[in-house]
């Protein structure tokens, strides 16, 4: 681990508005398409940069692009936070969730107020229905969640530590769905808060890799006999699955540290 603070602090101003420009059209692509936005890196990075449109592309889908790349600065500005709190995460919501329909039953800025579900295939290959934890354990679990993000924010980690903190974060904030929509873009914003304060680029899940990404996910909830009832953080089950959660998100550096390697080596251009 380097003495630097963040991860671009030993470029040159240019060179870091340059490189934070990159990581965050990287990470709002990846995350955004993870849940079927169609706009491409170049879209994104076009829409981002020049605030013009792709003709024929849908307005949610520049919205989501927006509001993600809006939650990145969030991120960055929740870095100098003693504490993050419940509000915090419920102004990120807001950031993420561009759409502020006005439906009770899909709060934004708000913890779920309905069961929320997904489908797997089981192991006898038939689609099974998975409940994720009810909405009246969300603030207590939720709160829990917090303590340990903020527990995490306390030290600044080793690379092998900060990743497995990244998927601890990320795996705990999905299995709970606190959301009634949004949880997958706020968990993998909100887990790379102990990866960027300790001195690494951000962790981006590659959109590329959904299917593998989506499975371990899956695989891992489905060793939780009673997911609807879980009450508290403490009977998420440590095991193969979750291992096997830490050594993907391993592998999802690999673009940022990229990025930053070419930010480098054009710093190191100029001091010579
Ligand atoms: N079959 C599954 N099993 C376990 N977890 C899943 C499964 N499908 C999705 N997830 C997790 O839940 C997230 C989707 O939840 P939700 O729709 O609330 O989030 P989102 O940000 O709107 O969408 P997305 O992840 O698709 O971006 C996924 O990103 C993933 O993290
Ligand atoms: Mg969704």
């Amino acid at each position: 681990m380097s003495d630097k603070k963040y991860f671009y602090d030993h470029l040159d101003p240019d060179i870091k508005n340059i490189l934070l420009a990159q990581v965050r059209n990287v990470w709002t692509h990846h995350s955004t398409s993870l849940e079927g936005n169609s706009l491409t890196l170049g879209e994104t990075d076009f829409i981002l940069e020049e605030g013009l449109t792709i003709q024929g592309k849908p307005l949610k889908d520049h919205n989501e692009v927006y509001g993600h790349a809006k939650a990145i600065e969030r991120i960055y500005q929740l870095l100098n936070s003693p504490e993050i709190t419940p509000h915090d995460l419920f102004k990120l919501h807001e950031t993420v969730l561009t759409e502020h329909v006005i439906d009770i039953d899909q709060p934004v800025g708000k913890w779920k107020s309905q069961s929320n579900f997904t489908t797997y295939v089981n192991k006898e290959n038939k689609q099974a229905w998975r409940e994720y934890p009810s909405p009246q354990s969300i603030d207590g679990l939720m709160l829990q969640w917090l303590k340990n993000l903020n527990l995490s924010l306390a030290t600044v980690w080793q690379q092998a530590e900060a990743v497995k903190m990244y998927a601890e974060l990320h795996l705990s904030f999905v299995t709970i769905h606190p959301f009634f929509d949004g949880n997958g873009r706020m968990a993998r914003l909100l887990a790379n808060l102990p990866v960027l304060k300790s001195g690494f680029p951000p962790i981006v899940v590659s959109q590329e890799d959904r299917y593998q990404y989506k499975l371990c996910l899956s695989d891992y909830q489905n060793t939780i006999l009673d997911l609807e009832a879980l009450s508290d953080l403490t009977q998420l089950p440590d095991n193969a699955e979750k291992q096997h959660f830490v050594e993907l998100c391993n592998g999802y550096w690999s673009e940022t540290v990229e990025l930053l390697n070419n930010a480098t080596a054009m710093q190191n251009k100029r001091k010579k």
